[in-house]
């Protein structure tokens, strides 16, 4: 299925099956999971068959169900960490929709099991995703208009309009979509967080978006 397509039937699911993933969906996730480690220097880590992380007052409150499988997403603790997360994090969600996997970014309502996962000394733990077979489908969240989010125009070439349009359907922490995408001179974008609740995460998130549908070909990032 092609990328755009995956991206507009991604939503957010926070209710699962409660049911083992298959080994062929495992074992073509960390392969991903060992790519995106690989590329970005990220120290991210697949969690199958521990339910224990999502069982919080909070996450019934919320109505978490069932979740017993998690990316955890950690890395050097440098000021780029947050964006980086948000891009390869967001490959992996996408990897998942190819699996027929849904998932759900959590910033919160979670608690670290011990020995789940290892961080090392000098890493930091940004957040998780959640993931399994969901329950529900979720639905397509509200959206701000493409030109409170870019300095698109009438003269705008096609592949700037559709790479924000993609970036407007990915996920933001709160549906915030604090993001500003600006085509310069030369065929270079430039994109930028607003400040806010995990906005560097959602920027690293939309603009994964972008790039895949613009087309890295087209232009450069500023
Ligand atoms: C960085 C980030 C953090 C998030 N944290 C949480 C969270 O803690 N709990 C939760 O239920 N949803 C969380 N979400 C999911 C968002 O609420 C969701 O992506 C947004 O409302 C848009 O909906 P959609 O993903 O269905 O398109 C988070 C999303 C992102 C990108």
């Amino acid at each position: 299925m092609d990328m755009l397509e995956l991206m507009k039937r991604r939503h957010s699911v926070r209710q699962y099956i409660p049911a083992h993933l298959h080994e062929d969906d495992i074992a073509d996730l960390q392969a991903e999971v060992d790519a995106c480690n690989a590329e970005s220097g990220l120290n991210i880590q697949l969690v199958t068959n521990e339910p224990q992380a999502f069982k919080t007052i909070l996450g019934m409150y919320m109505k978490i169900k069932d979740i017993s499988n998690y990316l955890v997403l950690i890395g050097d603790d440098t000021p780029e960490l947050e964006e980086k997360v948000g891009y390869y994090g967001e490959r992996l969600v996408l990897k998942c929709m190819e699996l027929r996997l849904s998932t759900c970014w959590m910033s919160s309502n979670y608690k670290q099991i011990p020995g789940a996962f290892t961080i090392k000394n000098g890493e930091r733990l940004v957040l998780v995703i959640a993931l399994g077979y969901g329950k529900v489908d979720g639905f397509d969240h509200d959206s701000r208009d493409i030109d409170e989010v870019s300095n698109v125009d009438e003269n705008s070439p096609d592949w700037f309009v559709k790479g924000v349009e993609a970036a407007l359907l990915a996920p933001t922490a709160r549906n915030q979509q604090k993001f500003y995408f600006e085509l310069l001179e030369g065929n270079k974008v430039k994109a930028t967080a607003k400040s806010g609740y995990y906005t560097n995460v959602d920027l690293g998130i939309a603009k994964y978006h972008f790039e895949v549908i613009a087309g890295k070909e087209n232009f450069t990032w500023a």
